[in-house]
């Protein structure tokens, strides 16, 4: 093979990564175009004995009970943490690189849910670490508020914590059979308030859609003052929505200051 120069052989790394080869099984790669059609008949034998008759039995498993019952036993964050991480039947896990848990301080009096890992997130292992991340901390910042700031801090986590591929929608099945974790996530973190970013966190906390709606209106999850905001990535595609923020922004810190 011609060599390659450094940005294009990374560029075509990045491409398989995103095709979702992202393991080496073998040092050198297989030419499958030079494989024989049909294995010797040897080998065909060999396998044979392996091969068990009749209908192979696959055990059903309950995702929404194994959930309920790993969530359910994790008396700390860290052992949350690592509960969802073990937790291997969510297909997300699958094509994921890394589990995004939390960033920001636990024991913080306001909570953000947003929705799940982007592709920066996944990368680094932290929730918001991309463009959305950025206004996100823009946002708090300007009412004294930040993931690293002691005196007022804030605390995030995501409604999945994995990335979906290619950053499409959650799918119902997996918010319900995450939910479990989320649940016991804002029990533990215990934060005063919840601020609920978007459509698909509104999902998983209040089995509604339609942010437009909701927004500027304090409901309730876990027994928690929750409010509905806009996702700042949606702020990104739509500045004018930007206003409506800010006055959202001001009701909850009046509700963290009270
Ligand atoms: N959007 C989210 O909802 N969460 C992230 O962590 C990043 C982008």
């Amino acid at each position: 093979m011609e060599s390659l120069d450094f940005h294009t052989a990374r560029a075509l790394l990045d491409w398989q990564i995103e095709l979702g080869a992202d393991e080496c099984i073998s040092d050198a790669a297989i030419d499958r175009y030079a494989l024989p059609d049909r294995l010797p008949k040897a080998a065909v034998k060999e396998a044979k004995p392996h091969l068990t008759k009749g209908p192979v039995k696959m055990e059903k498993r309950d995702a929404a009970a194994e959930a309920q019952q790993a969530a359910q036993s994790a008396t700390t964050l860290e052992e949350l943490r690592q509960a969802i991480d073990a937790f291997d039947l969510c297909d997300l896990k699958r094509g994921a690189r890394n589990m995004v848990f939390s960033d920001g301080i636990a024991g913080a009096p306001v909570m953000i849910i947003g929705e799940a890992p982007g592709r920066e997130e996944d990368r680094i292992g932290k929730p918001f670490v991309g463009a959305a991340g950025q206004l996100l901390d823009r946002m708090f910042g300007a009412i004294g508020m930040g993931r690293g700031n002691a005196d007022a801090p804030i605390y995030i986590t995501n409604t999945l914590p994995w990335r979906p591929p290619h950053n499409r929608d959650p799918k119902p099945e997996e918010i319900a059979m995450m939910k479990p974790f989320l649940l016991r996530h804002i029990e533990l973190a215990d934060p005063k308030v919840l601020v609920v970013m978007g459509n698909w966190a509104c999902q998983a906390l209040f089995a509604k859609r339609g942010i437009t709606r909701l927004r500027g209106h304090w409901a309730e999850a876990v027994d928690k003052p929750a409010l509905p905001m806009c996702h700042p990535a949606y702020l990104l595609r739509n500045p004018a929505a930007k206003r409506e923020a800010w006055s959202d922004l001001l009701m909850l810190k009046a509700a963290v200051d009270k």
